[in-house]
């Protein structure tokens, strides 16, 4: 039998009164926590500090494109040089300004435009401009205002891949010899495929220098998460197991502080529910599954029909078959679940397209295999994810559903 709400919230709310505590300041564990010292990052902290230098004697720099991994220290790096940079040039007098626009967060064209126009007083609506518009206000006030002004573009890749470089276009064709401003452009993407996106012309301006993240270690790891233990929990939580756990899995992966963070994080919550004293090896593995599910499920929620569709049809192949299933194979199943939901089926290149972006998104693995010296090239696919979660994840679209039963 269910158990009546009131005596349920009083157990949660009795837990959390009364329970041990775990965190001493959990905001320490969030994505936008800026640490005062960051580890392993020496190479690539000096790099932009002497690329920038320039600025605080009142000379142009050179335009940076820094690239690596999700999780690698990019965003977190570059603020701490820029902040830096700014108070610098501030004491010194130097007429430099800094401007830091995430492309991912501001989410179009007109609001990164409208972000650097506000960085110089710039009063911008929220709508109702073009893109033209703002970006003309924006430049009117650079060139009277007399200053250096260094805009850093992160996540770069979100805005070109949905808008193409025309933006990124204009702000490289900015610095004239003879205006008494200029721009400094620092493009950061995590995105290795993101120059192909580019125009040579746009490219060449942009990655004038480049710096590069490279994927922490186990060890790297695990000496970042030691740090930040002792600011978020208290003395004596944290089984030292289990930060060394959270450090190898994320090490075995992609190398991403924000994971092993995020993986402590969300054991330290479970722990704290359960009234439990200590975050352990289990919890670490109980995070694991519950972010893995959380990301799966909010991924595919968020496809359009046809990319839910095609990763049904990778699904309805690899229950029948369990082994790697050839695109062409996917295709023609992907064709018939169309047909079935009566909607037009795309073309078999969108469909390639549609399942290289279910790749970037961690929901299918897709690899190019050689048959022989004459067999030619196929590409075979399998899932990266949990079957029965994703098959669940797209179960809760009423018209994918359909499908299922
Ligand atoms: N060297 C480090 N020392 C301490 N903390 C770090 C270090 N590198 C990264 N972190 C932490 O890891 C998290 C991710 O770092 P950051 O946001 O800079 O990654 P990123 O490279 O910008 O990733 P993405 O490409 O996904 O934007 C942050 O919470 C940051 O504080
Ligand atoms: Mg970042």
């Amino acid at each position: 039998m269910a158990q009546h709400p009131n005596s349920l919230l009083d157990e949660i709310f009795d837990t959390a009164l009364s329970g041990p505590r775990i965190f001493t300041q959990k905001s320490v564990l969030f994505h936008d926590y800026v640490p005062s010292r960051l580890l392993f990052r020496e190479d690539q902290t000096r790099s932009l500090a002497y690329l920038f230098s320039p600025l605080l004697r009142g000379e142009r720099s050179s335009n940076v494109f820094i690239y690596g991994k999700p999780g690698t220290g990019k965003t977190v790096v570059t603020k701490l040089v820029i902040s830096k940079l700014q108070q610098r040039a501030d004491r010194a007098g130097a007429p430099v300004s800094v401007c830091y626009v995430n492309c991912r967060v501001e989410g179009s064209e007109y609001r990164v435009a409208a972000s650097l126009a506000r960085t110089l007083g710039q009063d911008i609506p929220f709508t109702g401009l073009s893109v033209k518009e703002v970006f003309n206000r924006f430049t009117t006030a650079l060139f009277s205002a007399g200053v250096t002004l260094l805009v850093v573009l992160d996540e770069i890749d979100c805005l070109v891949s949905r808008y193409g470089d025309d933006l990124l276009y204009m702000l490289t064709r900015l610095n004239k010899p003879e205006a008494a401003s200029s721009i400094v452009i620092v493009g950061i993407s995590n995105d290795v495929r993101f120059k192909e996106y580019l125009e040579p012309r746009v490219l060449s301006t942009l990655s004038e220098e480049e710096v590069v993240f490279t994927p922490y270690n186990s060890i790297e790891l695990e000496a970042i998460l030691s740090a930040r233990v002792s600011h978020a929990f208290q003395e004596g939580v944290v089984a030292p197991e289990a930060v060394q756990l959270c450090a190898s899995i994320s090490g075995s992966q992609h190398g991403d502080a924000r994971r092993a963070l995020d993986l402590l994080r969300v054991a330290g919550e479970l722990v704290e529910r359960s009234g439990g004293p200590v975050v352990t090896v289990q919890h670490i593995h109980l995070a694991e599954q519950t972010m893995e599910k959380d990301r799966v499920t909010e991924v595919v929620h968020s496809l359009p029909l046809h990319s839910k569709l095609v990763l049904a049809a990778v699904l309805n192949c690899l229950e029948e078959t369990k082994a790697r299933v050839r695109s062409s194979v996917i295709y023609g199943r992907y064709v018939s679940l169309s047909r079935d939901l009566g909607t037009r089926a795309l073309s078999s290149r969108r469909v390639l397209g549609l399942l290289r972006e279910l790749s970037l998104l961690g929901l299918v693995d897709k690899r190019i295999e050689n048959y022989g010296r004459r067999g030619g090239r196929v590409t075979m696919v399998e899932l990266d994810a949990p079957l029965g979660l994703v098959r669940r994840a797209l179960s809760d679209d009423a018209l994918v559903a359909e499908l299922f039963s």
